[in-house]
């Protein structure tokens, strides 16, 4: 998702530094722009090239007046860049993150501006989707989330916000679908393609609850629904058995290749 938000930023004519710990992770990142960013072009959007010229992969946290967090769903190591962050970027500038569902007044208590730190949740893929969920911590500052407002009106998304309780309104509707159509194929009530044309067809959704549980990624899927299950306490949010015998066996969905479904 971070390549699809530096996407969305860059094509607004804003410039980014991109910075993933990961060997190779940037390169990754920017080929999965030009080819979005090709498609888009051919419909009469932004020179794909004028777009990847505004992003500079970088190496560690450099001055900016926002950043956006997108990494993995783990509440540790969110927290730890924040703390980093905040002893690298000047003292006014937003800390915005892309959490599906870690507490934002987490990360805000992790930093020295905890009234600058806010939830902006994209959705994927994320140079498609309209939305951006605008969660706001308790120590959220009404100024700031006016400026992220701001920001996704200007990015050319529509913002909703929402309070920092497990899941925010996104997760806490999506999720419980999601992990109840892996019961369904776990119960062995229908096959995957049955159950995902039944949610097309039938509720008129762009993709089924497996293929895009496989969009999503397994993993992550499993992440939220613990932070559910944990944060509201109910046995209802207990992720499928199957959804985490898949994480364990490696099927993480599109990006490894396997989950419901195969993808070459
Ligand atoms: N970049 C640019 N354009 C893209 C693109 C990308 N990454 N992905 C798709 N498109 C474009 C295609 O080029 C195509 O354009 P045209 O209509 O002009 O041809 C259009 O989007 C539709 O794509 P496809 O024809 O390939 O396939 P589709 O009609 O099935 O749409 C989809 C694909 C947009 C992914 C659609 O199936 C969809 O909206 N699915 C639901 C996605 C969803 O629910 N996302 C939210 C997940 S939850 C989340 O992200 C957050 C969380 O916290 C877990």
């Amino acid at each position: 998702m971070g390549a699809g938000i530096a996407q969305v930023v860059a094509a607004s004519q804003r410039r980014v530094s991109l910075h993933d710990a990961q060997p190779g992770a940037t390169d990754r990142a920017l080929e999965t722009m030009r080819k979005s960013l090709g498609r888009l072009e051919e419909k009469g959007g932004p020179p794909a090239e004028d777009v990847l010229a505004r992003i500079e992969p970088v190496g560690d946290f450099l001055p900016a007046d926002l950043m956006i967090e997108a990494v993995v769903e783990d509440a540790d190591v969110k927290e730890e860049i924040f703390r980093r962050a905040d002893a690298a970027l000047p003292p006014d500038a937003v800390f915005a993150s892309n959490t599906s569902s870690i507490p934002i007044g987490s990360l805000a208590a992790a930093t020295g501006r905890p009234d600058k730190v806010i939830g902006m949740h994209f959705f994927n893929p994320v140079p498609v989707l309209k939305l951006v969920e605008v969660v706001r911590a308790v120590q959220t500052s009404d100024e700031t989330a006016a400026a992220i407002v701001a920001l996704a009106e200007d990015l050319g998304k529509v913002p909703a916000e929402a309070r920092d309780f497990p899941g925010f309104v996104s997760n806490r509707i999506l999720m419980p679908f999601l992990n109840e159509a892996a019961y369904t194929l776990m119960e062995g009530v229908a096959e995957p393609e049955a159950i995902d044309t039944i949610a097309k067809l039938g509720f008129a959704h762009p993709m089924g609850p497996l293929a895009l549980a496989d969009l999503i990624g397994l993993d992550t899927c499993v992440a939220i629904m613990e932070v559910l299950h944990e944060g509201l306490g109910d046995p209802k949010y207990a992720p499928c058995p199957l959804l985490r015998q898949y994480v364990t066996a490696g099927r993480l969905g599109r990006k490894s290749g396997r989950g419901f479904y195969e993808y070459s």
